[in-house]
C-alpha cells in the first residue's frame, strides 16, 4: 500500500480537452483534498468521475495534493483498482488522450477500501487511511465524500460517517472542511426526499451538502444564463407577450442498457423529469437574479418550481403522456423492446417516455405552455430547448404556396452540436418577394474552438472550491418532487391508457404525445438542422422545407421554371 504523503508533480499532458481559455482559467487549488468515493467499483466512477478527474489533472486544475480513496463492496486491492480505472479511462470517449506519465503520477495517489457500506469496519479502515494520509485531530484535512452507490444506501452511509466521527463541522475561513456530493436520484418521491434531507441534516449542515444534477454543470446549460442575462435584447421578448410556447426535449437513442433493475424502480419521470428537465425549465423561466453566486440565482429558480401550476388529476389526458419502447431499429440496428431488456419484468408498465404540458403561474409566463418530453430509444440523441415566438400580427406579403411564413424559433442546443440558432423568414433573392425560412447559427465548437467539457469537471471543482451555485438545494429538490407527485401517484395506481409497449424503438414516441400538442394547434420540432462543428458561424441556408439554395442550383442544369416561387 502506498503511504507516501508528498505531493506528486504532474508531468505535462499530451492534449487538453477540458479547455482553459485565456484569463478565464481557474487557479489550481493549493490545499490537499481527500476525495472519498462510495461505490467506487460502479459505473459512475468508471465512466464519469475518474475521466473528469483525469481531465482536470491534464488541465492542471486538480489540487496539487489530491488523493482518491475508493470505497466499495467489490473485493479489490489498490493495484487492481488502479488497473481497472486505467482501463475505464482508456475506453472513455470524454477523456483527455491517455498519457502514461500523467496517469502514473495520478494513480499513485489512488487507494481502495473493500468494505460493506453498512458494517463498521470499512469506516474504521477509512479513518486509518486518512491518518496515514496525514489527518490529525487538529488538522483533519479536507474531505470530499461522493455518494455514487445505489440511492438506497445514502441515508445509511451518511449516518455511519457521522457515527464514526468522519465529518468535521461546517468550516470557517481557513479551516479544513468536509463536504458531501450526493448523486441523483435524491429520494424516490416527495416523502422519501424529505426523509433523506432530514437524515443528511443530522450529520451535515446544508452548506456542506452538494446535491448533484450533472445537467447544471453542462457548459450549454450554464450558457442559458449568459445568453439571457448578458445580452440586453433577450429579456424584453422573454415573456408571455412574445413567446407562444417552449419545448424542452431530452431524447436518447440508448435503451436502459444494463440498468434495467434501477430503471424498473425509477422510470423516466423520476430519472429525467424530477431533475434534469425541471432544472432546464427553471433556468429558462427564472427571473433575473441579483447576483450569480450565493442564494440569489437558486432562489429565482426555486420561484419557478413554486409557480408550476399543479397537475390536475382530472385532466391528465390533456397534460401528460407516458410510453414504453417496443422493439425497433435505432441507428440501423435492430434493438429489443424494454420488456426484453436484462433485469426488466416482461410485463413491466414502467415508462421509458414522458411528455408533459406545464404552466408557470406568474407575471412573466401566465398561459404560456411549457412542453417537456424525454424518452429512450428515440431516433436521435439530442437535448434542446425551442422557444417558439408568436406569429407576426399583420401580414402584407402576397403569399403563395411556396412561401414559408413560420413563427420565429430560437433553438438552444444543449447537446450534441452545442450551440444556439435562430430561425427567421428572409426574402428569396429575385425580382419577386417570396419568403423562406433561414437559420442563423452559433456553434460552440466553431466560435471557441473547443468542444464543451463534460459537466463533471466543473461540478467537482466547484464542490472543492465550496461553490454550491450549480448544485440543488434541499427545498428545490422537494419542490421538484412536489411538481410531479400527482403524476407519480396516478401512474402507480393505474395501467397505461394505451397498453405498453406503445412506441417502436427509433420513433419519436407514442402518437398520444403528438396529439398532446396537436390539440393546442402545435407540433413538436423534431428535426431542426443545427450547425456541425465544421461550419463557420454564419447565416446558413438551412431551411424547414425546400432549400433556399435551389436558385443557385440553376447552374447545375436547372431551368428557371424549377426555381421556387418564381
Ligand atoms: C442520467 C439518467 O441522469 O442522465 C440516465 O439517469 C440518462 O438515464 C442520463 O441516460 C442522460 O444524461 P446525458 O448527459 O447523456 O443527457
Amino acid at each position: 500500500m502506498d503511504t507516501n504523503t508528498t505531493p506528486q508533480p504532474m508531468p505535462a499532458p499530451a492534449s487538453i480537452p477540458y479547455p482553459q481559455t485565456g484569463t478565464a482559467a481557474r487557479p489550481q487549488l493549493s490545499e490537499r483534498v481527500n476525495f472519498i468515493v462510495f461505490g467506487a467499483s460502479g459505473d459512475l466512477t468508471h465512466r464519469k468521475l475518474i475521466p473528469a478527474l483525469y481531465n482536470l489533472t491534464c488541465a492542471g486544475m486538480l489540487p496539487t495534493d489530491f488523493r482518491v480513496i475508493g470505497f466499495a463492496f467489490t473485493p479489490m486491492d489498490d493495484a487492481a483498482f488502479r488497473e481497472e480505472m486505467r482501463k475505464a479511462l482508456q475506453e472513455c470517449q470524454e477523456a483527455t488522450k491517455y498519457d502514461p506519465k500523467v496517469w502514473e503520477a495520478f494513480e499513485r495517489n489512488m487507494s481502495y477500501i473493500t468494505a460493506d457500506f453498512l458494517a463498521p469496519d470499512g469506516y474504521e479502515k477509512l479513518k486509518e487511511k486518512l491518518k496515514e494520509l496525514g489527518s490529525t485531530e487538529e488538522q483533519p484535512g479536507n474531505r470530499l465524500f461522493y455518494l455514487a452507490t445505489s440511492p438506497s444506501f445514502y441515508a445509511d452511509i451518511v449516518d455511519r460517517l457521522g457515527a464514526h466521527g468522519l465529518v468535521t463541522p461546517s468550516a470557517k475561513q481557513g479551516e479544513n472542511w468536509t463536504r458531501i456530493i450526493i448523486e441523483k436520484p435524491f429520494g424516490h418521491d416527495l416523502d422519501s426526499a424529505q426523509q433523506l434531507n432530514i437524515a443528511v441534516h443530522k450529520v451535515f449542515s446544508e452548506e456542506q451538502v452538494y446535491r448533484i444534477d450533472h445537467y447544471l454543470g453542462k457548459e450549454t446549460v450554464q450558457n442559458i444564463m449568459a445568453f439571457r442575462f448578458a445580452n440586453s435584447i433577450i429579456d424584453p421578448i422573454w415573456n408571455r407577450r412574445y413567446v407562444d410556447h417552449v419545448q424542452i426535449t431530452a431524447a436518447e437513442t440508448l435503451g436502459v442498457e444494463h440498468r434495467g433493475k434501477y430503471y424498473e424502480e425509477a422510470g423516466c419521470l423520476r430519472d429525467m423529469f424530477q431533475n434534469h428537465l425541471l432544472q432546464l425549465m427553471s433556468i429558462i423561466a427564472m427571473d433575473p437574479p441579483v447576483r450569480y453566486g450565493g442564494t440569489s440565482a437558486r432562489d429565482r429558480k426555486a420561484d419557478v418550481l413554486k409557480s408550476i401550476v399543479p397537475i390536475n388529476p382530472e385532466a391528465l389526458a390533456e397534460t401528460a403522456v407516458r410510453g414504453q419502447y417496443g422493439p425497433g431499429v435505432v441507428d440501423g440496428e435492430n434493438v429489443p423492446g424494454y420488456r426484453e431488456e436484462e433485469g426488466v419484468n416482461p410485463n413491466s408498465n414502467t415508462e421509458t417516455y414522458v411528455a408533459l404540458k406545464l404552466f408557470v403561474d406568474n407575471w412573466r409566463w401566465a398561459d404560456v405552455p411549457f412542453y417537456l418530453r424525454s424518452g429512450k430509444r428515440l431516433p436521435h440523441k439530442v437535448t434542446e430547448i425551442v422557444i417558439q415566438f408568436k406569429r407576426v400580427p399583420h401580414l402584407f406579403f402576397h403569399l403563395t404556396p411556396e412561401d414559408q411564413m413560420e413563427p420565429n424559433l430560437l433553438v438552444i442546443r444543449i447537446q450534441p452540436d452545442e450551440g444556439i440558432s435562430l430561425r427567421f423568414g428572409a426574402k428569396v433573392p429575385g425580382p419577386e418577394v417570396h419568403i423562406r425560412q433561414v437559420q442563423m447559427n452559433f456553434s460552440y465548437a466553431d466560435a471557441f474552438k473547443v468542444v464543451p467539457s463534460t459537466a463533471y469537471e466543473t461540478l467537482l471543482l466547484d464542490a472543492m472550491e465550496g461553490d454550491p451555485s450549480l448544485f440543488n438545494r434541499a427545498d428545490a429538490v422537494e419542490l421538484a418532487w412536489t411538481a410531479i407527485a400527482p403524476l407519480l401517484d396516478i401512474w402507480k395506481a393505474t395501467k397505461p391508457f394505451q397498453p405498453f409497449p406503445n412506441y417502436g424503438s427509433g420513433t419519436w414516441g407514442p402518437s398520444a404525445a403528438d396529439a398532446l400538442l396537436a390539440r393546442d394547434g402545435r407540433s413538436w420540432h423534431n428535426n431542426i438542422a443545427m450547425p456541425v462543428a465544421t461550419i463557420k458561424p454564419e447565416v446558413a441556408p438551412c431551411v424547414a422545407g425546400e432549400p433556399v439554395g435551389v436558385r443557385r442550383a440553376a447552374s447545375d442544369g436547372e431551368t428557371d421554371g424549377n426555381k421556387p416561387g418564381i
